[in-house]
């Protein structure tokens, strides 16, 4: 039942994620009325490639929704718009006619682009197309995955040309389904999405037709190029009427739902993978220290708001990890209990690098290693170095942003999944050396989606309103020495190298 806590009207945040789709319904005051989720199914064709089956994901999306109004006991009246947020980068082809996938979605962890990425590059080097889109060559990025489709699915680049077909990114595909698909659906992207596919130019907020023909994707299969704040379209289906008001990138939620509306302002978030963006407001800083210019967010028809990012591929997936494939614990929280058992990681080092490291290396030829093995180290020792990981990835990350912005982080806020993990934070603190502060909603991912609909429906008046939402849950500050931190910095260093070229790469 709603009480006088939870009375509305609310604002409904759709976030597709990489393992899951969850929906969550919000009141004025940003607190969760109720939340649905459901997990798809990751499929794994080889080594290193990571697919997803975007009709599973588009049923699963409608479930949620209807589970989550359920749940809250509301009524689709009593909902002002609805936020979409989604794993970014991940690529999707469709037909128009008949809205059937193409293919499965390929998920940003894929690397099976890395050979088709150097070819790109050749004679010019991974920065080729750096100063249009921020982003070097790399798999992560959804164009080279675009092309790789038209590539490989017999028939396609026929039909594409045609006009038969069309790209999107999970906010896409979930908006085009959710404003009625072949029925009307509308073909929208944001400019975060926008910013992670390798083909917009940052300056100008459009395709680039350079790097299009560069990569030979013909324009016709592209989605428009909206704000991330804006109504697109009404839903269809149980939404019917509602007003689709926002689309963000995971990570850029995140970083609206912290609220980082200033300059300067940098939030954490540790899920899947950890991903560090921080404000530049209207300047693009142009990364000479492996991290990404992206856009952080537009509301409306004001000025979009750039952001560095530096993205890390493996922290949680690494527990997750421990779990299922080595069998040493048996939920993500008991890594906390493992790696509290001993008092430091007994000389282990273990860098993730299971489909080679992002930044700031952007290294495709690196694989995962374990380093400082002796006799005495133990699978506690070990998990310890799993949350060390995290730490010591959020460490490079954070002085390559001081390198670029000359910004010094006075405090980083941070959020997701691996946040209730205490001794985790406290390293995080420890290597740092900054206090690490966790908002009352650690869901701001979805929070953040949901602002940005509502503003663009006037349900909250502007960003004053949503800091003003903001509160601290927690706080970690540093009580490690210098010397140790320095000490174990080198080592950690050390260990990076070695994961370097494990991988030939034949031409
Ligand atoms: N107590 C814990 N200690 C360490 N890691 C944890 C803990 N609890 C959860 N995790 C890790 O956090 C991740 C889940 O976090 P979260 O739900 O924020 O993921 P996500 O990245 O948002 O998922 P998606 O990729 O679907 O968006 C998992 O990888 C899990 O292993
Ligand atoms: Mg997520």
């Amino acid at each position: 039942m709603t009480d006088a806590h939870t009375a509305g009207p609310f604002i409904a945040a759709i976030d597709q994620g990489t393992t899951s789709s969850r929906c969550i319904v919000f009141d004025k005051d940003g607190r969760i009325v109720s939340v649905d989720q459901k997990e798809h199914e990751q499929i794994f064709p080889r080594p290193a490639w990571v697919e997803h089956d975007a009709a599973e994901i588009w049923t699963n999306v409608q479930e949620v929704v209807s589970n989550a109004l359920i749940k809250a006991r509301i009524s689709r009246e009593d909902i002002k718009a609805i936020g979409i947020t989604n794993q970014r980068e991940t690529t999707l082809l469709w037909d128009r006619h008949t809205g059937e996938p193409v293919h499965n979605a390929i998920v940003w962890q894929d690397t099976r682009t890395d050979a088709l990425c150097r070819e790109l590059g050749r004679n010019v080097g991974q920065d080729r197309f750096r100063r249009e889109t921020g982003l070097p060559l790399a798999s992560y990025f959804a164009g080279p995955k675009v092309r790789w489709l038209l590539d490989n699915v017999e028939g396609l680049r026929e039909r594409a040309e045609r006009g038969d077909i069309l790209f999107g990114t999970m906010d896409s595909w979930v908006i085009w389904n959710l404003t009625g698909g072949v029925d009307g659906g509308v073909h929208v992207t944001d400019v975060t999405n926008a910013s992670r596919t390798m083909l917009m130019n940052l300056h100008t907020m459009e395709w680039d037709d350079k790097i299009l023909t560069s990569m030979e994707i013909p324009a016709a299969i592209l989605p428009e190029i909206r704000s991330s704040a804006e109504v697109y379209g009404t839903a269809k289906g149980v939404l019917e009427g509602i007003p689709v008001a926002a689309a963000l990138g995971d990570q850029q939620a995140a970083l609206f739902g912290q609220t980082c509306f200033a300059e300067g302002e940098a939030k954490s978030t540790y899920g899947t993978g950890t991903f560090l963006l921080m404000n530049t407001a209207d300047k693009i800083i142009n990364s000479y220290s492996g991290l990404l210019t992206t856009v952080g967010y537009r509301i409306g028809d004001q000025k979009p708001v750039y952001a560095l990012e530096g993205s890390i591929a493996v922290t949680g997936s690494l527990v997750q990890w421990m779990r299922d494939q080595m069998g040493l614990i048996s939920t993500a929280a008991e890594i906390e209990t493992l790696a509290s058992s001993v008092e430091d990681n007994g000389g282990a080092y273990f860098v993730p690098a299971f489909s080679g490291l992002f930044a700031p290396y952007w290294r495709s030829d690196a694989r995962g290693v374990i380093a400082g093995l002796t006799r005495y180290v133990t699978k506690a020792h070990i998990a310890r170095a799993v949350l060390e990981a995290t730490a010591w990835q959020t460490r490079e990350i954070v002085d390559a942003m001081h390198k670029d912005s000359g910004v010094d982080l006075t405090a980083l806020k941070v959020d997701g999944g691996m946040t209730s993990n205490n001794l985790l934070m406290q390293t995080i603190s420890d290597f740092l050396d900054a206090p690490v502060v966790r908002p009352m909603v650690a869901e701001t991912t979805c929070l953040g989606a949901a602002y940005a609909a509502g503003l663009a429906v006037g349900f909250w008046p502007d960003t004053d309103a949503l800091r003003a939402n903001w509160r601290r849950a927690a706080e970690w500050t540093p009580r490690m020495d210098a010397d140790t931190r320095d000490r174990e910095y080198k080592s950690w260093l050390k260990a990076v190298e070695r994961t370097m070229g494990w991988i030939d790469h034949e031409e």
